[in-house]
């Protein structure tokens, strides 16, 4: 069981990502950048992920808040955008920085909107939803070791 309920943990991750790029920024040396440039990437499309199969649509179904759910969704294709640019391109600092900058935007909408109109929804089984989400991401990580 989950110790915590699934808003906390997907900030975990958002945290654990934002951490990442404060290493990719501070790192002087190229293959560094490379490796943590490919972790920060494998680590959010995971994240999207798990977010796309299991936790939005226990929201929209709690909530019907379309116009968040919509928005969070232009928000993940456009990082997969830039995820396949910079996975096609790693050493290419410029896009790391455009895309911490889009995940920062993204990563406040889900903690200051959706995640409180979450923790108020009735009908959200948030620490059911936790279990979920931590054992699809284990499923995913193992087929995509970092
Ligand atoms: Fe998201
Ligand atoms: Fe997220």
């Amino acid at each position: 069981m989950a110790q915590q309920d699934a808003t906390v943990l997907l900030d975990e991750d958002h945290n654990a990502v934002m951490r990442l790029f404060e290493q990719y920024k501070a790192a002087h040396d190229g293959n560094r950048q490379e490796v943590l440039a490919s972790q920060i990437c494998q680590e959010l499309l995971v994240h999207m992920q798990i977010e796309e199969e299991i936790f939005y649509p226990a929201f929209q179904a709690a909530t019907g808040d379309m116009a968040l759910l919509k928005d969070a969704q232009k928000e993940h294709a456009e990082a997969r955008e830039m995820i396949a640019k910079i996975q096609a391109d790693r050493k290419n600092a410029k896009l790391m920085l455009e895309l911490e900058d889009a995940i920062l935007h993204h990563v406040n909408d889900e903690r200051e909107k959706m995640f409180p109109e979450a923790r108020k929804a009735q009908g959200m089984d948030l620490m059911a939803l936790a279990d979920q989400l931590e054992a699809r991401k284990s499923e995913l990580m193992e087929d995509h070791p970092a």
